[in-house]
Order: C-alpha cells, then structure tokens, then sequence
C-alpha cells in the first residue's frame, strides 16, 4: 500500500473503532451460536472445553482486528489514493520503515498467538486418575467397554459431573475420532493403538458425541450421548448396566426370546444371560433403554426398530448389519422382546 504513496500524508487509522466493530461480531456471533440446539464448541461445559472456548475468542478477537485494519486501511487508501486528473502520485522505490513494520507486526501478532496456545495447552493439563472405561471406534457406531465392570454400554455413556474423566481411546478398523463437541478437545482412535482423553464434565446433561474423522460412507451416522450426571446417578446408571438382561414378559417378548436365539443374531451381538455372545456387534442387553438404534440413525422406538430389522441397509447403507429375511410375525417379536431389555 505504500507503494502507492501519494502526496497528501497518511492520517492514523482509528483502531479503537476496528477494535469495537471486531468486539461485537465476535459478541454477537458468539450469541448466535449459543442460542442453537446444535452442540456448539462454543457453549462448552468441560474443562477442556472452556480453555478452548477462551482461546479459539483471543484469537478470533485478535484476527478479527487484523481483518478490519487491513479492509479500513484498504478503503482508506483506494479513497485517498484514487487518480485525481490535476495529480500524479509521486513514485518511490520501497521505505524500509513501513517494510520493518510491517514485518514486526506480524511477528509479534504470532509470538501472541503461540503464547496463548501453550498457556491453554498447559490450562488443559491436570493429573489423570487413569481410565475409567475404553472406546472403541467401529464402523460405525461406540463401544464403550467397563471391564472392570463387566458390562458394555454401545452408543450411550454415563460419567460423572464435576469428576475427571479419564478414556482410553482405540478402534477396531478404520481411524476414528472422538469427540464431544460440548467437552472439548478430540482424539484420533487408531488401530492397534491406544490413545487416551480426560476433563472434568462441568454440568450435567445430555451431550451429542461424533466422529470427527471421516471412515467410511455412513462417518455422519455415527453419533453416541455423552450423560453427565451426579454420582449417585451414575452409580445407579452402572448398577443397572451390570445386571444380566430381564426375563420377557409378555408373550411376543417371549417368542422374540426364541427367535433371536435361533435366527444367529448370536454371531454378532451378546445380550448378558443368555446364548448369545457375539462381540462384533453392540451388544444388546440394555437395549430397550437406550435412546437411540444404529448409533443414533434413529429414536428407540418400536415402529423405528421394526423398521430398522427389517431393512437395515436402506436406514443405514453398508452398515454391517445384514438384512435377515424374516416374516413379519417374527420381525415383530424381536421388536417386543428387545424393546422389553431396559
Ligand atoms: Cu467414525 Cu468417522
């Protein structure tokens, strides 16, 4: 822009004022998203989460002032520098003041940011009490195994508010990412090895989880709920998720008991306390409790679920549910029977 000096000097430019327009989009963009239902990063609940939020707002304050400098700057000079028929701008080779500047500037704008960085990366770090459960990414839905425990709980995890909470984090096929909008922070999970994630959940409530890596067609399908809930909540939570499936009741539930045994959905799922004991796909012993099928394609409900059994690959295309050619009487009984597993 110097370059292009003219005779008439260059008057400052006001950054009070860039600095109050760029104060405000971020303000109000930052209303914006908070007033959505989506899982914004920037309505953080997590400790990890909120570090974040305070640095991505510094920088995006700070960037925002360097984009309104330059485009006030900009109309400032088109403007005061436009072709005047009486004139002609007077011609300079370089001035090494504005170059020093100008590189300056910059420079100290990056040290700011990189100091901001390791400040938050260090925020972020606090003693780890060790893993509580592991998550392991399948294509595509969560396997968040309790081994200690003794119980596995696919696609829907409880942890406590207030408490760290510690993850160790692998796959079973392709890379997968997790992530917790709302908690913060994500981590690759990567095949053969075991990765690790822990925060403090600061509020408690039901929090959408996604895949943030792409892995395969159906990488959007393969969401989970993170609850946040007190201890004795939690408590109860895995109290009941240790407890072998329930006894069906009713007289489908009954027969769906018998289907499920016989048609080899055995070869795939588990459901504690009976035959069956796959472990390639969720296993089922709660399943009637969780909110959602297919790793949140669709809401738990009977109608959704007959759907989903009978023709998973139209609700969720090469997903690794096959379709079983069943009569509908059959199709129904296993709606009853594993809707009846809370
Ligand atoms: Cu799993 Cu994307």
């Amino acid at each position: 822009m110097a370059g292009t000096s003219h005779k008439r000097s260059l008057r400052p430019w006001p950054r009070g004022a860039a600095a109050a327009v760029a104060a405000a989009v971020v303000v109000g963009a930052a209303l914006v998203l908070a007033g959505c239902e989506s899982p914004s990063i920037l309505r953080s609940e997590g400790s990890a989460g909120n570090e974040i939020v305070t640095l991505a707002m510094w920088i995006f304050g700070i960037l925002a002032i360097v984009l309104f400098t330059v485009w006030g700057l900009l109309v400032f000079v088109i403007v005061r520098g436009r072709r005047r028929p009486e004139s002609e701008a007077s011609q300079t080779k370089g001035n090494l003041k504005i170059e020093i500047v100008w590189t300056a500037i910059p420079a100290v704008i990056v040290t700011v940011l990189f100091l901001l960085t390791v400040y938050t990366t260090r925020q972020i770090e606090m003693p780890d009490p060790g893993a509580q459960f592991t998550a392991v990414g399948r294509q595509w839905w969560w396997d968040f195994q309790f081994k200690e425990l003794g119980f596995k709980a696919p696609n829907e995890v409880y942890v406590v508010k207030g408490r760290t909470t510690s993850i160790d984090v692998e796959s079973a096929d392709v890379i997968h990412s997790f992530w917790v909008p709302q908690m913060g922070g994500k981590v690759d999970m990567i095949p053969g090895h075991v990765n690790h994630i822990h925060f403090v959940p600061l509020k408690d409530g039901t929090y959408l989880g996604e895949c943030s890596e792409f892995c395969g067609v159906q990488h959007g399908r393969m969401r989970f709920l993170f609850v946040v809930v007190p201890p004795d909540e939690y408590s109860a939570w895995v109290k009941r998720q240790q407890q072998p499936a329930a006894q069906p009741s009713g007289a489908d539930a009954r027969a769906g008991e018998q289907v499920i045994a016989s048609v080899g959905c055995g070869s795939c799922h588990a459901i504690r306390g009976t035959s069956l004991k796959g472990t390639f796909g969720p296993d089922l012993t709660h399943f009637g409790s969780r909110g959602g099928i297919a790793a949140y394609t669709l809401r738990n409900t009977p109608e959704n679920l007959l759907r989903w059994l009978q023709d998973p690959q139209a609700v969720k295309p090469e997903c690794n549910m096959p379709n079983l050619p069943l009569p509908l009487q059959q199709q129904k009984e296993l709606v009853a029977y594993l809707e009846e597993l809370k």
